[in-house]
């Protein structure tokens, strides 16, 4: 469903993308895995059209979305949950979740069964629904984010190193999040970053393994020593 061929892309003159091809499944929960500075958050943005220039394609079911601008992408479905979650403080945190259905010029009802059937995954939103999005601590910020991809991300959700920092607790609550995901919507493409693969245990369908900018061999999960 998402094809990504040869995709390299330089930053303030270093190479930080070398040749990235793969292929991600429809209905995969899909790790890439890799140290910090790997490219991992460059990969996300590069997806979503925040970088301005990269060489390769990006095909989401067959369309090339270099000619979709970054604005437009929501409207293709895809979600995205940013490392710095990024929540509009002048906004409650329901406004926030609403926000990019409304961009994309959903009408009120679709986005209100859309956000039904976000809090039906991710219960822990229903009690922060009225409050800021500035009034929210760091782990109750990733559930919001993971909210907020959700609700736009019909068929390819991103998350940019969801586990980081996240409490026991709370790892446990997004993990379980994310099996609901996975059931409620059997053909969404769930791609998780992390740079510490243990904190993933055995959510991810496969993972790749991404190193200074390249693409190690896939492995499937089920290899993986955890
Ligand atoms: N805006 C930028 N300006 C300069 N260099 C950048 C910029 N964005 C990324 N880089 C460089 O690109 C490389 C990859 O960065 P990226 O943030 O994609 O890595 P990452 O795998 O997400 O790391 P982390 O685990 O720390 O989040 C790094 O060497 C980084 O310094
Ligand atoms: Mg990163």
């Amino acid at each position: 469903m998402l094809n990504l061929e040869n995709i390299s892309t330089t930053i303030a003159g270093i190479q930080v993308l070398r040749g990235i091809s793969t292929q991600l499944r429809r209905g995969s929960i899909v790790a890439v895995v890799g140290r910090n500075g790997a490219g991992k958050t460059t990969l996300l943005r590069l997806i979503m059209g925040f970088l301005p220039q990269h060489e390769g394609r990006v095909l989401l079911d067959g369309q090339d979305l270099g000619a979709v601008p970054a604005r437009d992408r929501a409207r293709l479905g895809i979600g995205y949950a940013p490392e710095d979650r990024v929540m509009f403080p002048s906004f409650s945190v329901e406004e926030n979740l609403r926000f990019p259905c409304e961009v994309i010029g959903m009408n009120k009802r679709a986005v209100d069964a859309r956000l039904d059937e976000t809090l039906g995954i991710v219960p822990e939103l229903e009690p922060m629904l009225p409050r800021s999005g500035a009034a929210l601590s760091g782990g109750q910020g990733k559930m919001a984010a993971l909210g907020r991809a959700v609700m736009a991300g019909e068929r390819l959700v991103l998350l940019d190193e969801p586990f980081q920092g996240l409490a026991p607790v709370l790892a446990q609550q997004y993990s379980a999040s994310l099996q609901r995901l996975h059931q409620a919507r059997p053909e969404l493409c769930v791609v998780i970053t992390e740079s510490n693969r243990s904190l993933l245990k055995d959510i991810p369908t496969e993972t790749l393994v991404l190193e200074r900018g390249e693409l190690q061999l896939a492995e499937a999960a089920d290899t993986l020593a955890h």
